[in-house]
């Protein structure tokens, strides 16, 4: 196996580098149409539950079992735990990377399409009901779709192919900043739009009668995919940070930037879906009409306004679908370079064609392959619902258990602590979260969601 690992360049580098992975279409597209499927505000609550007790210490475990072995995912377990079944759990999440990182690129693949409209001042002078059947007929066309899908995984490969510190470090401290003043003045938009104020009621106040099994397992799915949990991927970066960064500080630092991001979006997404009308429910093309909505509705007197923000929008959408696509593509990459011992550059292409062949029958199924269906979906939301809420979960599970039950505690809190020079409060906590409570929590909701429960 090849240990000639680098590393990241500064402490500031690696919170970005993680929370570059955690943020992204998951926060901005998959949080607000989940919410929106699920009825918002008592979805919100237990995905915060799911997100601070759940995810914060399988973020930490992911962090030590990398940093620890300094290894890909699948290598990880055979370091910490030589021949033993657990190099399953990461050969699983490299499967989740692989097709996750598939369907991914095809809605990474649309916000170049808005880029491109959004350039061309293709916004201008059209109304929700144009945009509703505009984003229809492009995501539903042969070719169009598949272009930008290849697009965006050529850009990622030459990202993962230039490395990991001028790649992804470099690029994820200028863009995230950014990003997020972006938000901040969207926010401000969509909140002064006309009846805008039903949308914020949407958002804030719980309604538990609607709440049922698919709520609990679609907010943790969501959980576990928003945070880039459960399948190895900060497992995979924690492989390059050094001794002395402070593990669950910086899994505090992503989990809170990650969460403030998503709900920002929700605060963009539905007082502007309520104020023109649009269903919140509407799924994955949720944002794909609302926002381009809010930018028209919101400089109603200076187009220059919402020409300059619609564009400057859509460019950071697709740079932090970049940063986490990275982030997948390095999990399978490291793993093939890793583990079958060929060139980087080599693993990268493997991955990259694949996820294209992938990525194309995702597209596809959104269009001309509609009618093909396995368990009553199409290929793009059988390769979300597969991912996002099972194998994340499960990923998520086994390793509270690798860690909780299996690692030697002081081997965890020598590296939770950095070798005892760090004051972590919440150790005892966090081991008995991981024992306990995350494997019965996930264990119950897949349970209550196979109907066994009721
Ligand atoms: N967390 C990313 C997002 O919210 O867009 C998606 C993701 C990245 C999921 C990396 C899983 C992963 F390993």
């Amino acid at each position: 196996m090849k240990n000639d690992r680098v590393n990241f360049g500064s402490k500031l580098g690696v919170i970005l580098a993680s929370a570059g992975s955690a943020v992204g279409l998951g926060n901005i597209w998959r949080f607000p149409y989940e919410a929106g499927q699920h009825g918002g505000a008592a979805f919100i609550l237990i995905y915060l539950v799911c997100v601070f007790v759940l995810g914060m210490p399988i973020m930490i475990s992911e962090f030590l079992i990398g940093r620890r072995s300094r290894a890909n995912t699948a290598g990880a377990y055979k370091v910490l735990a030589p021949h033993s079944p657990w190099r399953w759990v990461g050969f699983m999440g490299v499967l989740a990377g692989f097709l996750i990182l598939s369907y991914y690129s095809v809605v990474a693949g649309w916000t170049l399409e808005y880029i491109l409209e959004a350039g061309v001042n293709g916004f201008a002078h059209k109304s929700a009901t144009d945009f509703k059947s505009a984003f229809i007929a492009f995501s539903q066309n042969p070719v169009r779709p598949l272009v930008w899908l290849i697009g965006f995984l050529l850009m990622t490969h030459y990202v993962i192919v230039k490395g990991v510190k001028k790649g992804i470090e470099r690029f994820s401290k200028v863009m995230m900043p950014l990003l997020f003043i972006l938000i901040l003045i969207l926010v401000f938009c969509s909140l002064s739009l006309p009846g805008s104020n039903k949308g914020v009621e949407f958002l804030l106040h719980p309604d538990f009668s609607k709440v049922n099994s698919e709520v609990f397992l679609g907010a943790m799915g969501q959980a576990f995919f928003s945070l880039s949990l459960g399948m190895g991927c900060l497992c995979t970066y924690a492989s390059y940070f050094s001794k002395d960064t402070n593990l669950s500080r910086t899994a505090f630092s992503v989990g809170v930037i990650d969460t403030f991001i998503a709900i920002l979006a929700g605060l963009i997404i539905f007082p502007a879906a309520f104020s023109v009308g649009i269903s919140p429910d509407a799924g994955p093309s949720l944002i794909f009409i609302t926002l381009p909505n809010v930018f028209q509705q919101a400089f109603i007197g200076a187009p220059v306004l919402s020409y300059i923000f619609s564009l400057m929008f859509y460019i950071l959408l697709a740079l932090a679908a970049l940063t986490s696509t990275i982030s997948m593509h390095e999990v399978v990459t490291a793993f093939i370079h890793e583990e079958f011992d060929i060139s980087r550059t080599a693993a990268a292409r493997w991955v990259t064609g694949g996820c294209i062949v992938l990525g194309i029958f995702c597209s596809l199924s959104l269009g001309i392959l509609q009618h093909i269906k396995l368990f009553g979906l199409g290929f793009f939301d059988l390769f979300d619902f597969v991912t996002a809420k099972i194998m994340l979960p499960l990923g998520g599970m086994f390793i509270s258990l690798f860690t909780g039950w299996y690692l030697d505690r002081k081997l965890v809190e020598d590296e939770v602590t950095n070798g005892g020079t760090l004051k972590v409060p919440f150790l005892k906590l966090y081991i008995f979260i991981l024992k306990y409570i995350a494997p019965i929590a996930i264990a119950l909701i897949f349970i209550n969601e196979l109907g066994l429960l009721s």
